[in-house]
């Protein structure tokens, strides 16, 4: 038998939506008749813009013909959708990104999850908690924690506690750290930060000799228009972040796969002779594991920016946040106390009498048949409180509040 890696086995739990599905699985065929919500993990219901659809359709015909059809992309991405993405994502907000900055790929997940790689193993990582749990696994995963204690934290991270005190936005550590992930919109509280806030982490970063790993995932659901929706929208941030983007949330595109990441030319990490280019180590990475997102998929990307996919994300992006408003306004009504929401399609909120968040999650499903995600799946600061997703059909998600307001 061949030797396995032996970091899985640290790994205390299956991955989260996984192991909320095998739940749900066994809820549903013992309980056959149970008409379900589903507002755990944040997958959208909306069909893919038209003008998206269209943008593909005409890719695949053109791959058809002779002088359309191509073989293998550029690794990095087509250069009609890296320079629409610093046309329409980056110019406007008055950020200086280079076509040549951007690495498209096949998802936030899989980006946020692999960059670790180009990192030392003994690299010091500093992770939020509550948070998004691919940026935990994978380090551990990679070998780069000893074991879990009874929290489920593991030895070697430095977690930044995220609570109701400080709005679930860790300030920076009094310590070093090389790696930081920061995730804004934050996934799963909603809460958001301010330039002065991001102001703070790069200047530690670069007090520090650290990466800033910033998930923008959720950037589109930015409504308050003070909230920056780049970390490079803070001066300084081009030598000390990584930023990652997606089309999942956006476009629609949780199905169909696109996203990318920026890695500025002046990010420089320590190599053993000085500094090293992060930007030719990513792109050492990823010319060897990855072969690009196929044509169709980025010209629907690309689709996305144009007038009418524009307006269609933008009707998208309103009825998530009009769910959102619905969930918040259910669960205050009733007393319960929520976050987010407001930036971010994610409604938080502390489980009623204290009960543990996995107790919540089963209260829900078995009282309510609704399903959400239990806080503490995020962190272990994450414990009592559970998360409802927005993306769900209107109809479903006023069903799914009448029913908490009912049942529970
Ligand atoms: C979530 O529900 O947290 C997200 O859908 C997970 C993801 O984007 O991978």
């Amino acid at each position: 038998m061949a030797k396995v890696n032996p970091h899985y086995a640290k790994l205390v739990a299956g991955y989260l939506f996984p192991e909320i599905g095998r739940r749900v699985k066994a809820y549903q065929e013992a309980n056959p008749s149970a008409s379900l919500i589903r507002l755990g993990i944040g997958d959208v219901v909306l069909p893919l813009p038209d003008a998206v659809r269209e943008a593909m359709h005409n890719a695949v015909d053109e791959m058809g013909t002779e002088g359309g059809f191509r073989g293998y992309g550029p690794e990095q991405g087509y250069e009609f959708l890296r320079e629409a993405i610093v046309r329409h994502d980056f110019a406007p907000r008055n950020v200086d990104i280079g076509a040549d900055e951007i690495f498209v790929s096949d998802g936030s997940k899989c980006d946020s999850g692999n960059i670790q790689e180009i990192f030392a193993d003994d690299a010091q990582l500093a992770i939020p908690d509550p948070v998004y749990p691919v940026y935990v696994d994978t380090n551990v995963m990679a070998g780069r924690t000893g074991a879990a204690d009874d929290t489920g934290r593991y030895e070697g991270i430095l977690y930044l506690d995220g609570n109701e005190a400080n709005g679930f936005c860790p300030s920076p550590p009094a310590t070093g750290a090389d790696l930081v992930y920061l995730c804004f919109p934050n996934n799963p509280t909603g809460a958001v930060a301010t330039v002065a806030q991001l102001k703070e982490w790069v200047d530690w970063a670069k007090a520090n000799d650290a990466v800033l790993l910033f998930d923008a995932a959720y950037e589109a659901y930015i409504t308050d228009p003070n909230i920056p929706h780049s970390i490079y929208e803070v001066p300084g941030a081009r030598e000390v972040a990584i930023e990652f983007r997606s089309f999942s949330k956006s476009a629609g595109f949780t199905g169909t796969r696109c996203a990318y990441i920026v890695i500025p030319r002046e990010l420089n990490g320590r190599g053993p002779d000085g500094p090293v280019s992060i930007h030719a180590l990513w792109s050492r990475r990823h010319s060897t594991k990855f072969n690009g997102v196929s044509y169709p998929i980025q010209r629907g990307a690309e689709a996305a920016y144009s007038d009418a996919g524009h307006a269609e994300i933008r009707t998208r992006v309103d009825y998530y946040m009009a769910n959102a408003a619905i969930i918040r306004e259910g669960l205050d009504g009733l007393g319960v106390k929520t976050f987010g929401g407001v930036n971010a399609p994610y409604v938080w909120a502390k489980t009623p009498d204290g009960v543990s968040s996995w107790e919540f999650f089963d209260r829900l499903l078995e009282k309510a048949n609704v399903v959400g995600t239990p806080g503490s799946g995020f962190g272990s600061c994450g414990e009592g409180y559970f998360r409802l997703s927005a993306f769900g059909k209107k109809d479903q998600v006023e069903e799914a509040v009448d029913r908490i307001r009912t049942r529970m």
